[in-house]
C-alpha cells in the first residue's frame, strides 16, 4: 500500500493543487493532503476553512484524505507511516526552494523521498498568492479555482 503525503498551505486550494491531487491519487494507493496549521504569514483563510475547501473539492476521490499538520513535516510523515512527500513544481523558479526543502527533509529523515510532479500547463503560472491578489482587486478567476472557493474569496473581499 503506497501512501503519499501532499503538504502545503493551500490558502486557498487552486485548480493547480487539484490537478496534482488527481495525478497523485492515480500514482499512489492513498494520498493525504496535509494542510499546515501555522503559517509564517497570517493566512487569508483559517485552517478550518482551508480544510473545508479541500474536502469539498476532493469529495469524489475515495483514496484522498485531508488532514492538518503542525511542526516538522517529516515528523508528521513518520507519524503517518508514510515514506513519500508529493510536491508540485511549476517552473524553474520553484526549483531552488523545493530542492532546499527536499534536501533538508532528506537530511532529517533519509527514509522519506520527495516526489515531484508537474501540473498541467494551464496551471504552470498559477499560485494561491496570485489568486488572492486577483480576488482582492476584483479580477476574473475563471478556470483557476473551484466555484465554491471563488464564492468564499469574493465574500472575504466584498
Ligand atoms: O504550500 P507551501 O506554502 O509551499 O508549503 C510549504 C510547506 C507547508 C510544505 C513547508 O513550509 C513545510 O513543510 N512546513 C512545515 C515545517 C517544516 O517541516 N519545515 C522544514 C522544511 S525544510
Amino acid at each position: 500500500m503506497k501512501l503519499a503525503i501532499y503538504p502545503g498551505s493551500f490558502d486557498p486550494v487552486t485548480n493547480g493543487h487539484l490537478d496534482l491531487v488527481e495525478r497523485g491519487a492515480k500514482l499512489f494507493d492513498r494520498l493525504i493532503v496535509a494542510v499546515l496549521r501555522n503559517l509564517e504569514k497570517e493566512p487569508l483563510f483559517s485552517v478550518t476553512e482551508r480544510v473545508e475547501m479541500l474536502r469539498e473539492a476532493t469529495a469524489g476521490k475515495s483514496n484522498v484524505e485531508v488532514e492538518v499538520f503542525d511542526g516538522l513535516l517529516v515528523d508528521y510523515v513518520r507519524q503517518r507511516q508514510a515514506h513519500v512527500i508529493l510536491r508540485g513544481i511549476r517552473a524553474i523558479s520553484d526549483y531552488e526552494y523545493e530542492l532546499q526543502m527536499a534536501m533538508m527533509n532528506r537530511k532529517i529523515e533519509p527514509n522519506i523521498e520527495t516526489v515531484f510532479m508537474m501540473p498541467a500547463e494551464p496551471y504552470s503560472y498559477l499560485s494561491a498568492h496570485v489568486v488572492r491578489e486577483i480576488a482582492k482587486l476584483g479580477g476574473p478567476l475563471d478556470g483557476l479555482i473551484p466555484p465554491a472557493v471563488e464564492q468564499r474569496l469574493r465574500a472575504k473581499f466584498s
